[in-house]
């Protein structure tokens, strides 16, 4: 008898299908970025990102109402000040755009898990991570002064009741100096999420639209990862493991499916992996042209962050793939 061996035969019922079914996809998994701005009744489209908006902190707590509503996992937050310095200093006010959204939302939705995102792109009127030198001809981006402003950030939103900070500067040390100025403080209970792999991508496009960060000069390279590199992801990894990474994550996803699973494999802690603006932006400019079908696409890059060992993921399609999977139970 030929062919001996037929794996077709628990695919041919759905039963058979779903019994086998190795990765699964649940709303509980997903964290869905919220860009917040000033302002009230704001709900400003993001242009590159069709379902993405930039919203002020009334309209936030109702969209984060709705997220939690529909079973998602957490949100994380990324914050448009209303003017930019040097400095960033908008990133470690006390009474900034991100501080005043996490009060609303622990007071509105106790219950809904809030991760701030720590950087200083989004506050710093050049647009880079950290500080620049004094002189602009030495270039690169300063990596022990910039620590200090990541740990008064990280302070300042631990202080307004986040549950969970996400360095995301790809600065040396980061997650230690995080860590100390968080114990100091009373805060030796909130976790750290660390951006761990962090690549300069391009797939970072759309969001810089989005948060309004693009570098004014050069660009992220001094300090992001080089796409080339993969075994340095573990060392990035590792290193932060030491300095008390709760999480780690592999950013973007699509592209590092690979660096997702070598990660996946060695670390003993969830890792998680953002599926970037521009992973998204793809999928919706195809969808609009009728070129793919972008449910099915969005669902099947999702399931295969996961099938490489992503926990959670990071993606602006949270709030429609709860839908989706609303919709086939
Ligand atoms: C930096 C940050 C970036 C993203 C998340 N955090 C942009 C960058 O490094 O330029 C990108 C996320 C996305 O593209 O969806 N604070």
């Amino acid at each position: 008898m030929f062919p001996t061996h037929r794996p077709r035969r628990l695919r041919s019922h759905p039963w058979g299908r779903e019994m086998a079914r190795e990765t699964r996809l649940h709303p509980s998994m997903l964290i869905e970025p919220c860009f917040v701005r000033e302002g009230s009744g704001r709900r400003d489209p993001v242009g590159a990102m069709p379902g993405v908006f930039q919203v002020s902190i009334d309209s936030l707590v109702k969209d984060c109402g709705a997220a939690r509503d529909a079973g998602i996992g957490a949100v994380i937050l990324f914050g448009i000040p209303g003017a930019k310095d040097a400095v960033g200093s908008q990133g470690y006010a006390e009474d900034g755009i991100v501080p005043r959204a996490i009060r609303a939302l622990k007071k509105e939705h106790p219950a809904l898990y809030v991760i701030a995102d720590v950087c200083l792109c989004e506050y710093t009127d050049h647009g880079h991570c950290g500080l620049l030198p004094k002189d602009p001809r030495a270039g690169a981006v300063l990596n022990d002064p910039t620590l200090e402003l990541l740990a008064k950030e990280s302070v300042a939103y631990a202080q307004a009741g986040a549950d969970m900070v996400a360095p995301s500067a790809m600065m040396d040390g980061q997650v230690g100096a995080i860590r100390r100025a968080l114990d100091a403080r009373g805060f030796e209970h909130l976790p750290i999420l660390s951006y761990a792999a962090k690549y300069a991508s391009g797939f970072y496009g759309p969001f810089r639209e989005a948060a309004q960060s693009a570098p004014q000069q050069g660009d992220r390279r001094g300090y992001q990862m080089d796409p080339a590199n993969a075994r340095e992801a573990l060392h990035e990894v590792a290193l932060d493991l030491e300095e008390g990474a709760d999480m780690v994550m592999v950013k973007p996803a699509l592209s590092y499916l690979d660096v997702i699973r070598r990660v996946a494999e060695r670390s003993p802690v969830p890792v998680a992996a953002y599926n970037v603006s521009g992973e998204y932006s793809m999928v919706k400019a195809a969808a609009e042209r009728g070129w793919i079908d972008g449910e099915r696409i969005a669902m099947e890059i999702l399931t295969s962050i996961r099938r490489a060992g992503a926990d959670v993921i990071l993606t602006y399609h949270a709030r429609e793939v709860a839908r989706w999977l609303a919709k086939d139970r």
